[in-house]
């Protein structure tokens, strides 16, 4: 789907501190924002980030943890608190929505009930003032991004929810803004279409150009598309990081449990740098002083498993621990293995496709994975 940016129409907002360096250069800055409701808790504080011209930023987080507050400061529908917007350096923070150059896919869609499908894609151009034969024109290549230009005619409340959906990305999509806000645009949609569209999204805001901010509660759609992701909990931005980054070194235990699955151990350095965990010594790849109490953190898919039966896996630097298979569950390209380690239970995933080696439940086994792959932190930093 062939799509460009139309030229500017008179009345839209101008692009008038568009970054002359294009891509790469600071596009959206948050410096400290904050709101506050009365007088609960700040819905978010402290948040500051840097978007450069063109990035996709994923925003994830539990629910109540401020990702729709934080949309909704940038697009100027709630004051901020405290803090400033830039775009392109230029201060925003004080502007109304229609002066922001910005498309905003809400949570809830928002559609005009009495209003068509092409009528509320629309709207913004008509905001905007452009020309009815050029608003036509977009609204229609607007409506094939999100495959919906055979149902144009018709009222919201003859569209399914994912259809719904779909026309507020279109009415997000036909302004050509220079940020797009995605609020969970993908939530109704069936698993196909999801992919489908969050490939589309992706697409589209590449080649435009496009700086974009999408909040998702799905953290595999988020490593899935974005140049990086925030992790935010109770108002605040946990860790910014490239999706590899994030799941590799989360810096937080919350970080680590929210971007995948993770096998948990309590246990306590020991003299010369092992980690009594039970009955046994764990080696891990960091060091901290004798005695500190950990939380060893390790994803069940780095976790290789034998058979006790065939001789113990060279240890090799790595951590060998005999368990007893309680659980097996078959989830279609993977399978998952519930593992008893001693006095834990460990989380073992194994791909289908890697090999013919499955077991059975009370299998002996050994569990092995190397001291790399064991992410260590402080107890009581966990949520
Ligand atoms: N108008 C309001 N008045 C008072 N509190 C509010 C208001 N809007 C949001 N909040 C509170 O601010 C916090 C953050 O809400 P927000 O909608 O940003 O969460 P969220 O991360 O988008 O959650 P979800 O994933 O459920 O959509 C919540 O505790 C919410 O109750
Ligand atoms: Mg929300």
């Amino acid at each position: 789907m062939a799509i460009a940016r139309a030229p500017h129409a008179a009345g839209e907002a101008p692009r008038d501190a568009a970054p002359a360096a294009g891509l790469n250069s600071v596009h959206l800055t948050l410096e400290a924002l904050e709101k506050r409701y009365g007088n609960l808790p700040p819905s978010v504080s402290a948040l500051s980030l840097q978007l450069r011209q063109g990035e996709l930023l994923g925003l994830l987080g539990p629910s109540g943890c401020g990702k729709t507050t934080t949309l909704r400061m940038i697009s100027g529908l709630v004051p901020v608190t405290a803090g400033r917007i830039l775009v392109a350096g230029r201060d925003v923070t004080a502007l109304p929505p229609y002066r922001r150059d910005m498309g905003v896919v809400f949570q809830a869609y928002a559609l005009f009930p009495h209003m068509t499908v092409a009528e509320n894609v629309a709207f913004g151009l008509e905001m905007r003032k452009v020309s009815r034969t050029e608003a036509k024109e977009r609204v229609m290549r607007a409506l094939g991004m999100v495959r919906l230009e055979a149902l144009a005619d018709r009222k919201p409340r003859e569209l399914s929810g994912g259809q719904q959906q779909r026309v507020a990305l279109a009415r997000a999509l036909v302004i050509e803004p220079s940020i797009l806000l995605l609020d969970e645009p993908l939530s109704n949609l069936d698993a196909k279409l999801r992919d489908e569209m969050r490939n589309e999204i992706r697409d589209i805001q590449q080649r435009l150009g496009i700086t974009a901010v999408f909040v998702t509660h799905d953290q595999v759609e988020a490593m899935a598309i974005c140049d990086r992701i925030g992790v935010m909990r109770a108002g605040r931005l946990e860790q910014i990081a490239t999706p590899l980054e994030m799941y590799e070194r989360p810096t937080t235990p919350f970080v680590a449990d929210f971007v995948g699955r993770m096998n948990h151990l309590r246990g306590t350095r020991l003299e010369g740098g092992g980690v009594r965990v039970g009955e046994a010594v764990l080696a891990t790849a960091g060091t901290s002083p004798a005695g500190e109490a950990l939380l060893l953190m390790v994803r069940p898919h780095r976790i290789q498993m034998t058979p006790a039966a065939t001789a113990q896996p060279e240890a090799a630097g790595r951590n060998v621990q005999p368990g007893t298979v309680r659980r097996v569950t078959f989830v279609g390209d993977a399978l998952h293995y519930e593992v008893a380690m001693g006095a834990e239970t460990m989380l073992v995933e194994s791909s289908t496709v890697s090999g013919p080696q499955s077991f059975a439940v009370g299998d002996a086994v050994f569990l092995a994975w190397s001291p790399d792959d064991t992410l260590t932190f402080p107890a009581g930093t966990e949520a």
